[in-house]
């Protein structure tokens, strides 16, 4: 089981947060990876000065920019579960 954990704190939120958790979801579903990824949300990580949405992927901290968001999921949340 991947956990993946997306910030969705006011900072995150107006770099994109919702759409990074919809398209993650979407990506997801898709997939049918929903027995394998966990996903949810978490107030601020105290990473906000990053450029992109904070998301932890089994603890570790990934910024992501809203529009890369299928590149993310193949390379960091997919590639991480082989
Ligand atoms: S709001 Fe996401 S790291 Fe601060």
């Amino acid at each position: 089981m991947t956990e993946v954990v997306i910030c969705v704190g006011s900072s995150c939120h107006l770099k994109g947060a919702r759409r990074v958790v919809e398209g993650l979801t979407k990506l997801v579903t898709e997939r049918g990876l929903t027995e394998n990824v966990k996903l949810s949300g978490s107030f601020c990580m105290g990473r906000c000065e990053e450029a992109g949405v904070s998301v932890k992927v089994n603890g570790e901290i990934h910024f992501v920019d809203p529009d890369q968001i299928k590149e993310f999921f193949d390379n960091v949340i997919v590639g991480g579960n082989r």
